[in-house]
Parts: structure tokens; C-alpha cells; sequence
């Protein structure tokens, strides 16, 4: 079983909005995919509400209530979505319950400060330092051409932390959001820009650098 979480301490840089896309691509591939909620606003099951009952199935798991205990054995890929302001020993204990964890980072000098902070507190983390959990860096809701994008990228770049997708702003996210559906199930014309530019993600993602060397 694959455990895939997106953690930030930061709220609104999109960790429901990779979640909910996570759990979309996975189920779409034919994997057995849960979508487990730890943040007590529920956003990525409400996304989970609105799901067609005639797209491949996701469970969905109230691990704010319950952790992870209502994952069904069977499940192959099981997304995470962390709340928003997870501190110390609440750090220590999510970071628990994944081998793989996403930082998505806005390009706003607010979010680039906040992650840079986040990112220490993550690294000291017992099971980050010894790579029991794998940690790469996403920048999300990108405009080109913006200087702040440009800070952003010069930040990842520059972090020891694998920077693994650069994701756009698009409106793709909020029309796929409100019909519980992921960008890889909008029509190809409208979200290949989106396909794209989640491509390497993906491939870290399936790649042995995103899982830890020896089981944790
Ligand atoms: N790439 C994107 N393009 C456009 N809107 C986005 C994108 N990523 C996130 N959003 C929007 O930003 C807001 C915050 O995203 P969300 O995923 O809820 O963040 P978090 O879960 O970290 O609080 C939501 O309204 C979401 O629709
Ligand atoms: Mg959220």
C-alpha cells in the first residue's frame, strides 16, 4: 500500500487541490484509492460528495475522527490531506502516516516565508532526517512572467528538498473541484496545459526516489 500525503502548515496553498487531483489520476489508472481526510473542514470529502457515481470509485476515510484505521486492507494508494497549522509534536505525529509527503508553496512572499519555516521544522522531524519519508516541494497557482513566480522558482530551486512540479493558476482546478472530478477527467483540449505540467510529479511519484530506502 502506497501512502502519498500533502502537508504545508500553511492554509489556501493546495493541499486539497493536489489531494483531490491525487486521488482522481490514481483512481483513473484502475488503483484501489483512498482519499483520507485529516483536516476537521473535510474539504477533500466534500470534493468526494460531489463525485459522479459513474467515474472510477475513491473511498473516502474521516481520519480527522478516526485516523487511518478505516483504510480497507485492500486499498493500493491512499491520499492524505493534512489540515493547516500541524506544529510540533502534531508534525511529528502526521508525518506518522505517510512514506511520501507533497509541500505545495503559492508564490506570495507570505507563503514562500511561511514554507521556509515549515520546511526546517519538517526536515527535523525524526523519520525525515533518517528517510524513512520522502519530501518534495511543488510550486502551485503559478502565474508566468510574475516576478514572484520567479522568486518562488529560485527558492525550490535552491532547497536540498527535490522541487518536483510547477502547477499553474487555472480555473481547471476549480471547475474540476466543484464537479468532484480531477484535471486528468476534463476533456484533454481544455486540461492538457494541466496534464503537462503535472507529468513529473507524477513520475517522482512513481519513481523509487519518492519511497523510503528501507520500509519504515
Ligand atoms: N492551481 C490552482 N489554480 C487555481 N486555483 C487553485 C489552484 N490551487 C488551489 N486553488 C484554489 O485555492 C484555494 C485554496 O486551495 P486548497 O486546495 O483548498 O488549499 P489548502 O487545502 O492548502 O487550504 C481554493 O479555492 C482552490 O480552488
Ligand atoms: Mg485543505
Amino acid at each position: 500500500m502506497r501512502y502519498i500525503m500533502v502537508l504545508n502548515a500553511k492554509g489556501g496553498c493546495g493541499k486539497s487541490t493536489l489531494a483531490t487531483n491525487l486521488a482522481s489520476y490514481y483512481a483513473t489508472q484502475g488503483k484501489r484509492t483512498v482519499l483520507a481526510d485529516f483536516d476537521p473542514q473535510c474539504s477533500a470529502l466534500d470534493w468526494l460528495s460531489r463525485r459522479p457515481a459513474d467515474r472510477p470509485p475513491i473511498e473516502g476515510v474521516e481520519a480527522h475522527r478516526h485516523g487511518l484505521r478505516g483504510v480497507p486492507r485492500n486499498a493500493e494508494v491512499v491520499i492524505i490531506d493534512a489540515p493547516a497549522r500541524v506544529h510540533g509534536a502534531e508534525l511529528t505525529a502526521m508525518v506518522r502516516h505517510a512514506e511520501t509527503i507533497i509541500v505545495p508553496v503559492l508564490p506570495s512572499t507570505i507563503d514562500i516565508t511561511a514554507a521556509s519555516q515549515f520546511l526546517e521544522k519538517l526536515a527535523e522531524v525524526g523519520r525525515v532526517e533518517r528517510r524513512q519519508v520522502r519530501v518534495a516541494v511543488v510550486a502551485n497557482r503559478v502565474r508566468d512572467n510574475t516576478l514572484i513566480a520567479g522568486e518562488l522558482d529560485e527558492y525550490l530551486d535552491g532547497l536540498k528538498t527535490p522541487y518536483v512540479a510547477k502547477l499553474r493558476e487555472a480555473q481547471n482546478y476549480i471547475r474540476a473541484y466543484t464537479r468532484g472530478l480531477g484535471i486528468f477527467e476534463l476533456p484533454e483540449y481544455l486540461a492538457w496545459p494541466d496534464w503537462e505540467q503535472w507529468e513529473p510529479l507524477l513520475e517522482w511519484l512513481g519513481s523509487r526516489r519518492s519511497r523510503p530506502a528501507v520500509a519504515a
